[in-house]
């Protein structure tokens, strides 16, 4: 499978639309890494899914042809896309089962609480606060914290969303067996499914190319956990990352 050309051009000719925000001063090193440290001491499981989150995004990004300081600022910005669960009690973040629509709305405040971290330290990097802040986003309209709908949403959280819930079903989780080919089939069966309705019907076929052509292996396969799988709890299924 070759990479659609169509969805290609359009998403180079969205990308070109958002060099503009190049003008905000880049967040910096001496920034990123103690939130990066604050991240992973809240969750220490998070480690091997924020590297692969970063490195899915850079090659979606490097696909399509973004300049290379966008494809910098936009794999920082994955990494720290969940840095709002830092406010996030634990136990809502790591209870096992189903939350309550009022803990669902508590761990939704992630984006915001991460958002506002950025904003408090002083940070501007647009690429950077856009994705933290509307990685939940849908197309349709339907997604939070401000139910940005079609091409209000930028182009760095409409992609990351794709990866996001890639991501979330492809990797070892406590109730998920398989993590191999066939998870990712249904990976990309979930997305396809909701094309237009929640994910960029571009990026998901140019992510699927990539998947189909074997370039997402290295990263799924070098970076996902090895260690052995915990028991599985047969009433949670788990799909997207609506977490
Ligand atoms: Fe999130």
């Amino acid at each position: 499978m070759t990479i659609p050309d169509r969805d290609l051009r359009r998403l180079r000719e969205w990308q070109r639309e958002s060099v503009h925000r190049l003008h905000t001063d880049p967040i910096t090193p001496e920034q990123v890494w103690p939130l990066l440290r604050a991240i992973e001491e809240k969750d220490s499981t998070t480690g091997a899914h924020t590297w692969r989150v970063v490195l899915y995004t850079r090659l979606l990004a490097e696909t399509i042809g973004a300049d290379r300081d966008i494809v910098d600022r936009i794999g920082i910005a994955a990494a720290l896309h969940d840095l709002g669960k830092i406010d996030i009690p634990d136990r809502i973040l790591k209870k096992p089962g189903r939350l309550t629509s009022e803990e669902f709305r508590v761990i939704q405040t992630h984006t915001t609480a991460g958002h506002q971290r950025l904003v408090d330290m002083g940070v501007t990097d647009e690429v950077v606060l856009d994705l933290v802040r509307h990685h939940h986003e849908r197309l349709d309209g339907s997604g939070y914290p401000d139910g940005l709908s079609g091409d209000s949403c930028r182009l760095g959280a409409r992609l990351f969303s794709i990866i996001d819930t890639f991501d979330a079903m492809t990797s070892v989780r406590a109730y998920r067996a398989e993590v191999g080919p066939e998870a990712a089939e249904k990976a990309l069966d979930e997305l396809e499914a909701h094309i237009e309705e929640w994910y960029c019907p571009e990026g998901v076929r140019v992510f699927a190319a990539l998947y189909r052509e074997g370039k997402l292996d290295w990263i799924m396969q070098h970076f996902n956990d090895s260690a052995e799988t915990p028991s599985f709890s047969p009433e949670s299924t788990g799909s997207t990352p609506d977490r």
